[in-house]
């Protein structure tokens, strides 16, 4: 049974952060080095170009993490399956999670009550990503595990709620396992979420420029050079509104109009789109240099506890 990791008090994480899944981003070697620096690391199923593929690096990731690191217990991990209805190989990637009883796993696009028996049958986590109430309401009703609130300015998809309004609204109804996504790249970032009443941080733009991951340099040094005016919010590269870099949306001759172009088309060929233009969140900022998953996490870790020793200072003396 996965050892549950919602509070500081019953964890072995360094810090209560996921390293989101990212799409041609985030492969096993990520996902490992996540682990292994002490934050929950994941990656979609739908990196692995097939479902052997996807067998294959499952049983890697298991053997990788079932041992001590540098004296370090890793992480939990976690899969991403899309659950839209024109994903063709859910089923196979759902099989495959309950074969190798993958700790959590992260549904997109879709929350399907039979998914979610089928995970928490296991004893695994299942965290449903959602960018408003509508969706909040059905990943409970629907049996999620946790949510996962996907605020403004987040890498991908992203939601148009303020961070801060989300988790209030969320909070009144929903008093289990809560995420906050969206724009967070700093230690700083995570503490913040934690005052706001998430359990936990999710960040993915971050962890894009580690030494890990599977970006290309041009992407990683679009990135480090970049700032929250940046970053460009469209639908145009596939119907669906998601966070760009400018630049690169430029480079592929997709104009900067917001206005949207209302045309759905599948998870597939959405995918397809990403290869060209590159996605990230407002959180660009922080973000100066290529370095290995493990100084990131030592960075963010280093920029909580001073935080946290900040705001512990501006407390009040008791009377
Ligand atoms: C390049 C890129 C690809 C992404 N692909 C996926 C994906 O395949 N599945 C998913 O659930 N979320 C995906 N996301 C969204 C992230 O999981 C997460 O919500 C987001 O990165 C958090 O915001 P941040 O990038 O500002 O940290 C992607 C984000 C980025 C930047």
């Amino acid at each position: 049974m996965p050892k549950p990791f919602w509070t500081p008090h019953d964890s072995d994480l360094r810090l209560p952060l996921i390293g989101s899944p990212m799409f041609l981003v985030s492969g096993k070697e990520l996902l490992i080095a996540q682990c292994r620096a002490g934050i929950v690391g994941t990656m979609p199923a739908l990196n692995a170009r097939t479902p052997e593929i996807l067998d294959g690096w499952l049983s890697e990731i298991r053997d990788a993490l079932a041992t001590p690191h540098q004296g370090r217990t890793p992480a939990p991990w976690g899969i991403n399956l899309i659950v839209h209805r024109t994903n063709p190989i859910l089923d196979q990637h759902l099989e495959l999670c309950v074969k190798h009883e993958v700790p959590v796993v992260i549904t997109s696009l879709g929350c399907r009550p039979e998914v979610n028996e089928a995970i928490r049958a296991y004893g695994g986590i299942v965290l449903h990503d959602v960018t408003n109430m509508e969706h909040a309401r059905k990943a409970i009703d629907r049996g999620a595990s946790g949510l996962i609130a996907v605020a403004a300015g987040a890498g991908g998809h992203a939601g148009t709620v303020s961070p801060i309004a989300m988790i209030e609204d969320i909070r009144r109804i929903w008093d289990g396992p809560l995420v906050l996504s969206g724009a967070m790249s700093s230690g700083r970032g995570i503490l913040a979420a934690q005052a706001l009443g998430a359990d936990m941080g999710y960040m993915g733009t971050a962890f894009v420029v580690a030494s890990e991951s599977l970006a290309k340099q041009a992407y990683r040094d679009m990135i480090v050079g970049a700032e929250a005016a940046d970053i460009f919010y469209t639908d145009r590269v596939s119907g669906t509104y998601a966070n760009f870099l400018a630049e690169s949306l430029v480079r592929a001759g997709i104009p900067l109009d917001s206005a949207p172009v209302e045309r759905e088309i599948g998870v597939m060929d959405e995918f397809k789109a990403w290869r060209d233009v590159w996605s990230a969140g407002h959180g660009v900022g922080p973000i100066r240099r290529t370095e290995p998953t493990e100084a990131i996490v030592a960075r963010l870790e280093r920029e909580y506890r001073e935080a946290a020793a900040r705001i512990g200072a501006m407390q009040p003396e008791p009377a």
